[in-house]
């Protein structure tokens, strides 16, 4: 089946080929020649509309976005939908040491991912996935797999950060795996 994912991101487009497996061809932004999408919504749930809205009335195909958030519970779940321009520059090193700053001596450190999945299907009619992790920020990074907030992240029940795992073993737990896994059920039952 074709896909179309509305992201530019190399690193989210690796992690969901590798959880579809060969049944599936994915398309990015990139092999579409698009730009990046303008994410104007106030919540997560509205950026990941405004993206698979987007393409879906531009090439009338199956296609889906994510949207994710890093919720820092002591934070009042910031940096939020803020997550990727959080310290202003759009750098993941920039965020990571300004969101180490601002916890600094806190103990504190509950935080989750949340993604929301949009589908469309090849008739315009959409399904949103949601898929949450929990956590904690740990107080320095850790390992160089993954992106953004990785090196930071602990999962709940593990001793490494996302960073220090293999793309497989971040696909079984994390939030964006978790909604893939919830989309995925939705097209094997089709
Ligand atoms: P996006 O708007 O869905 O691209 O996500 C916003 C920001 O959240 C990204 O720029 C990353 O900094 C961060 N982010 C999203 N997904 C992940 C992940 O799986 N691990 C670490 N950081 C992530």
């Amino acid at each position: 089946m074709e896909l179309i994912f509305a992201t530019y991101n190399p690193h989210k487009l690796s992690e969901i080929r590798n959880a579809l497996g060969p049944r599936y061809t994915l398309q990015g932004l990139g092999d579409l020649n698009e730009k990046e999408i303008p994410e104007t919504g106030s919540t997560i749930e509205e950026n990941s509309l405004i993206k698979a809205e987007y393409i879906f009335k531009k090439y009338q195909k199956a296609c889906f976005s994510d949207d994710t958030g890093l919720e820092v519970s002591v934070l009042n779940n910031e940096p939020g939908v803020f997550s990727a321009r959080y310290a202003g520059t759009g750098h993941s090193v920039d965020n990571i040491d300004l969101l180490l700053a601002n916890l600094i001596d806190q103990k504190d450190r509950k935080a989750q991912f949340k993604t929301i999945m949009t589908y469309f299907d090849e008739n315009g009619k959409h399904f949103v996935f949601e898929g949450i992790v929990h956590g904690k920020i740990t107080s320095e990074k850790q390992g160089i797999e993954g992106f953004g907030y990785d090196p930071i992240f602990q999962p709940n029940g593990f001793k490494e950060t996302f960073a220090q795992m293999s793309l497989s073993q971040k696909n079984e737990i994390s939030h964006r795996g978790i909604a893939l896994k919830k989309l995925l059920a939705h097209l094997t039952s089709r």
